[in-house]
């Protein structure tokens, strides 16, 4: 399910610390590779959707918000989730130029937080991961003017079959569609302990293409 693509131009991240005292689950000095590591577990083990993560972003007054979106890729340095760009969570990404998210695996009692640097993903990437969707998730998503007020449901279905004898098998990637990919410069890996005595590792860099640095925090 996860496109683990090497795209992404940036150095290959390094922690410049703690990585002895990371062990288990937590080792090794690539976040990416954790994340990566992680995900397939949660493959494994969660019963839906899990790579289902918790976006968070804010309007321009700082309210935030969120909601749950997949999360379709783990880059070299980055995780990419695709939506429409027309939609709340794109404008108010774009807006700040940033976005957070959270996962959460139940059956696996981790997490991994993520704070970050947002940027579009719409040239080869989104058309390759938009026609790998089936045909009518791909009319969905042209159907779609995501987030705006809708009066009915027999509209959006009448603009379904509208599209679906226009287009036949042949569905373009709308401008309107395509990935976000959110750069960390923050990310925590968190599993639960016993007792609430839960093992916590942040990892910080100074932008999305500095060295890492790793600290045990508190649970
Ligand atoms: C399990 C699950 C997965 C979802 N995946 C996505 C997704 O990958 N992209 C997306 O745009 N919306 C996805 N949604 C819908 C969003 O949660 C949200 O309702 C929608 O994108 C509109 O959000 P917005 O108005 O804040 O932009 C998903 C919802 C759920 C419950």
């Amino acid at each position: 399910m996860f496109h683990l693509s090497e795209h992404a131009s940036c150095i290959n991240p390094k922690a410049t610390s703690d990585m002895e005292k990371r062990t288990g689950i937590f080792a090794g000095n690539d976040p990416f590779a954790i994340a990566r590591k992680w995900l397939g577990e949660a493959e494994v083990v969660e019963l839906n959707d899990p790579n289902a993560m918790a976006l968070s972003t804010v309007d321009d007054d700082g309210m935030p918000n969120a909601r749950v979106v997949l999360l379709k890729s783990v880059e070299e340095n980055a995780f990419v989730f695709y939506t429409n760009y027309g939609s709340k969570k794109a404008q108010e990404a774009f807006g700040a130029g940033k976005a957070a998210f959270v996962i959460h695996w139940k059956s696996l009692r981790r997490q991994i937080r993520c704070r970050g640097v947002v940027e579009r993903e719409d040239g080869f990437l989104a058309d390759e991961y938009f026609l790998s969707r089936s045909l009518l998730s791909r009319v969905g998503a042209v159907a779609s003017q995501q987030s705006q007020v809708l009066e009915s449901r027999a509209i959006l279905m009448d603009r379904v079959a509208v599209l679906k004898a226009e287009y036949g098998e042949n569905v373009p990637r709308p401008e309107f569609w395509g990935g976000i990919r959110i750069q960390p410069v923050e990310l925590e890996f968190w599993a639960d302990g016993e007792a609430r005595l839960h093992d916590r590792f942040r990892w910080v860099r100074d932008g999305q293409n500095a060295e890492w640095k790793v600290d045990r925090l508190y649970p």
